[in-house]
């Protein structure tokens, strides 16, 4: 019985491919779309005029205040548009030295590379705020949003594993990803991702930091327990 079923559905697939494809003549007529998807949608191509725009130019020019990748404009609330001229370049890595790859010829290799300061840190904080925490929280455990919308195994930075990793590797691991972790490089300038790497020894430092780091000045503070309002 299933025999004849298999044979059946056979001759019905060879009978189809028959009809509908290989028919070796060329079609002047769209395909059939069973799912048609983003295949038709309007938008600009390059180099061909565009009805759009008023004067007809597909291409336009970058509007007003438009920074060049590579660059970054000091932005403020009283100036939102920089001018021209004022940007600063920034590093996008191309050296193979430590700065840009993390390595010492062919080991990772730790410390920061540039001046630790709060500014450093501060940027760190921002930076990996808008990059890494919606993957990997806050606090570097691992629970941020993404995980809710299906991302599994997203690292925790609080296991030995990653506390004990050289910051060369946690830089290459933004710059080049890991696994199901895709690579920032180009999203993220050479100065930031050190900043980041900063960040991240700060969050992991706090998990495990004792009374012993608090300077001393500053310890009665946190031992005399709050008092409840
Ligand atoms: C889209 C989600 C996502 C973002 C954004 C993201 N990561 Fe990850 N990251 C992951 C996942 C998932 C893993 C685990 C990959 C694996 O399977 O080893 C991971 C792994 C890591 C690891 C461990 C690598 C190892 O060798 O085990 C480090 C360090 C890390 N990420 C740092 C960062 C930093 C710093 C940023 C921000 C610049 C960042 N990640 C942004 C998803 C993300």
């Amino acid at each position: 019985m299933l025999r004849y079923f298999f044979i059946a559905l056979g001759l019905f697939l060879v009978g189809l491919l028959a009809v509908a494809g290989f028919r070796g003549q060329k079609s002047g007529k769209p395909p059939i779309e069973i799912f048609p998807d983003m295949d038709h949608q309007p938008k600009v191509k390059a180099q061909v005029p565009s009805e759009f725009f008023a004067d007809e130019r597909g291409n336009r020019l970058p509007v007003p205040g438009t920074v060049p990748i590579g660059y970054e404009a000091p932005v403020s609330k009283e100036n939102p548009f920089p001018d021209e001229g004022k940007y600063r370049m920034v590093r996008y890595s191309t050296g193979t030295d430590y700065l840009n790859t993390g390595r010492f010829g062919d080991r990772w290799g730790t410390g920061i590379p540039l001046p630790v300061t709060a500014e450093l840190m501060q940027r760190g904080q921002e930076r990996y705020t808008i990059f890494c925490g919606v993957c990997h929280g806050a606090s570097g455990g691992g629970n941020g949003v993404a995980g809710q919308y299906g991302l599994v195994a997203i690292a925790n930075f609080h296991q030995d594993r990653l506390r004990e990793m050289a910051d060369g590797e946690i830089y290459n691991t933004i710059v080049m990803g890991k696994n199901t972790m895709l690579g920032y490089g180009s999203k993220i300038p050479v100065d930031d991702r050190w900043a980041i790497v900063a960040y991240v020894r700060a969050l992991q430092a706090a998990q495990t930091a004792t009374i012993n780091d608090v300077p001393p000045a500053e310890r009665a503070a946190l031992e005399t327990p709050p008092t409840q309002p």
